[in-house]
């Protein structure tokens, strides 16, 4: 047994890196006697909105119900269609079950693994209301490619960002071609909390009006109500994002240092590597190599003391049960990402690794590649 621990988060690390400053932040909020819809969530939204250069932020409870409160706000519900991929984590198709529409799943582009854009027009049809691009792994979609269409066929355009805030295309900003982005604050994200949370971004104020309403049981004042959702940010989960959010560039950074000693080091390797767009700041929330053999080397790597996870081994339309009795529909072959269902592997990659960890990975999976001949 190797006495190597390398683990796939470093989420104490964060903490201890951070202790003084966050342990400040949470004492202030519960000396304040302010936890629910206080003063820190105000401030923590305005830091978010001006970081994603928008105009609001809404913060709630997850990233999920980000996705889907911006689906009831735009009335999206039973007869339409919304367009995204299989190949994403569950809750960006469940949002749009849970708003009662449709999601219609078209195939990745399997050197980016995001979207292929060039399939997008052959799956609209007169019930399709948005497209839900997903940022996968840390890298933009082609937005681009995405307002073109959106634009042409007057359909709306939801920002999956729960794995990119900080990303850029090449001549594109995150929320600068959509009407909206959705984020999460789940401790693993790139800007993580200790729990749950999640924020709707945009430079709509209508909609982020509508969503501070539907994120309050339908208020906006107390006692006058319509139907919403009890889906609020908590004011130390946003007091702990205040002080992470200063970090969030050099953060990023780091994992793209990391991702490069990555490129690097496997680079003469039988692994496909991720591909990074050019002009694209990619801020790898995952690193992923793909093989076939993805099961054996993430046995073996767990033997060196080496955890890998996988992103995501069971595809939405490939889990048991699908799709449960609601409606959904695949536009062609999904055969790219089924491939990247079997064969994606994630490797250490978070802040607070260092770079001999992350050389000690490599090393790993070099000798585990010479031994496959
Ligand atoms: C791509 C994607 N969409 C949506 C979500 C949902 O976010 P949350 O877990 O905060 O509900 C996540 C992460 O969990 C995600 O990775």
């Amino acid at each position: 047994m190797s006495d190597v621990k390398i683990g796939f988060y470093g989420h104490v690390r964060q903490y201890h890196n951070l202790k003084a400053e966050i342990d400040k932040a949470i004492s202030e909020v519960l000396e304040s006697g302010s936890y629910v819809m206080g003063p820190k969530v105000g401030q923590f939204e305005k830091e978010l909105a001006a970081y994603c250069n928008m105009k609001e932020a809404v913060g709630n409870n997850s990233g999920t119900d980000a996705l889907l409160l911006a689906l009831v706000a735009w009335g999206i519900g039973p007869g339409d269609e919304v367009i995204t991929t299989s190949n994403t984590f569950f809750a960006t198709a469940e949002a749009v079950w849970l708003a009662g529409a449709t999601p219609v799943f078209v195939d990745i582009d399997p050197a980016t693994c995001n979207i292929d854009t060039g399939l997008i027009e052959a799956a609209i049809s007169p019930r399709t209301k948005a497209i839900i691009p997903v940022h996968l792994y840390g890298q933009c979609a082609k937005m681009r490619d995405i307002a073109t269409i959106a634009k042409k066929h007057n359909l709306l355009v939801l920002e999956d960002n729960a794995q990119a805030l900080g990303a850029r295309g090449d001549d594109f900003g995150i929320g600068e071609l959509s009407d909206a982005v959705a984020t999460s604050f789940i401790i693993q994200k790139n800007l993580g909390c200790f729990g749950d949370g999640g924020a709707l971004i945009t430079n709509d104020p209508d909609l982020a009006t509508k969503i501070r309403r539907l994120r309050n049981h339908g208020s906006l004042k107390r006692s006058f109500h319509s139907i919403g959702y009890n889906s609020r940010l908590d004011d130390i989960h946003a007091a702990v994002l205040s002080v992470k959010l200063k970090q969030l560039d050099k953060w990023n950074d780091h994992r793209r240092s990391i991702a490069k000693l990555y490129d690097q080091g496997l680079k003469d390797t039988s692994l496909k590597l991720p591909a990074a767009l050019p002009g694209y700041r990619h801020i790898y929330h995952l690193y992923i190599v793909e093989t076939p053999k993805r099961d054996a080397l993430q046995a073996y790597l767990q033997e060196q003391g080496i955890t890998a996870l996988t992103h995501y081994p069971i595809a939405i339309h490939q889990q048991e049960g699908y799709p449960w009795g609601h409606e959904a529909r695949i536009c062609g072959s999904l055969e790219h990402t089924e491939r990247s269902a079997a064969c994606v592997l994630s490797l250490p990659m978070y802040p607070e690794l260092t770079p001999e960890e992350a050389q000690i990975a490599i090393e790993a999976i070099r000798a585990w590649d010479k031994a496959q001949g």
